[in-house]
């Protein structure tokens, strides 16, 4: 694969994953939000797994472009083990939020939809940094 193409497909599938990690934590919201109500509690979480399967698939296609961008097209150096180091925690963080999700549909309790609202910008303030890393290349 070349190289335009390989970071093309990592941008692409980037920004797919994004949306699942910001995405997922607003269904947990709407969950903590729907009370009591089994129903409206059932689709949501059905969603909401749906979404952190997706979400594993964008990850994967991600991580292979951006591995081949690194090891075979040699772009990297301090930056680059930031970023990735960035990237785990990223990921730690969209897993922590499928556990939530896991909870929620064994019936078990999630904070209040305020705190889920704060937990929701985490994601914010790790896709800057990763963002200024590898459009800077700083050091
Ligand atoms: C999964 C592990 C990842 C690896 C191994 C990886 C690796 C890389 C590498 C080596 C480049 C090439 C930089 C260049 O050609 O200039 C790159 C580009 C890029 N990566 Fe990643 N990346 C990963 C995840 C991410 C994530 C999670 C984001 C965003 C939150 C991201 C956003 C970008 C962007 C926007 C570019 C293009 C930057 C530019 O052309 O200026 N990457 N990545």
């Amino acid at each position: 694969m070349g190289y335009l193409w390989a970071k093309t497909l990592h941008i692409l599938f980037v920004i797919a994953w994004m949306a699942a990690v910001f995405y997922l934590p607003r269904i947990l919201v709407n969950i903590a939000e729907a009370g009591d109500v089994p129903a409206v509690r059932e689709r949501l979480v059905l969603m909401g797994r749906r979404l952190y399967g997706f979400g594993h698939v964008m990850f994967g296609l991600a991580l292979l472009p951006g591995l081949m961008l690194w090891m075979h097209y040699r772009i990297g150096g301090g930056w680059m083990h930031a970023k990735f180091t960035l990237v785990v925690v990223l990921f730690a963080y969209f897993i922590h939020s499928g556990i939530w999700l896991k909870r929620a549909a064994r019936g078990g309790q999630l904070p209040g939809p305020t705190a889920l609202r704060w937990y929701n910008e985490l994601p914010l303030v790790l896709a800057v940094p990763i963002l200024l890393l590898v459009v800077g290349k700083p050091f």
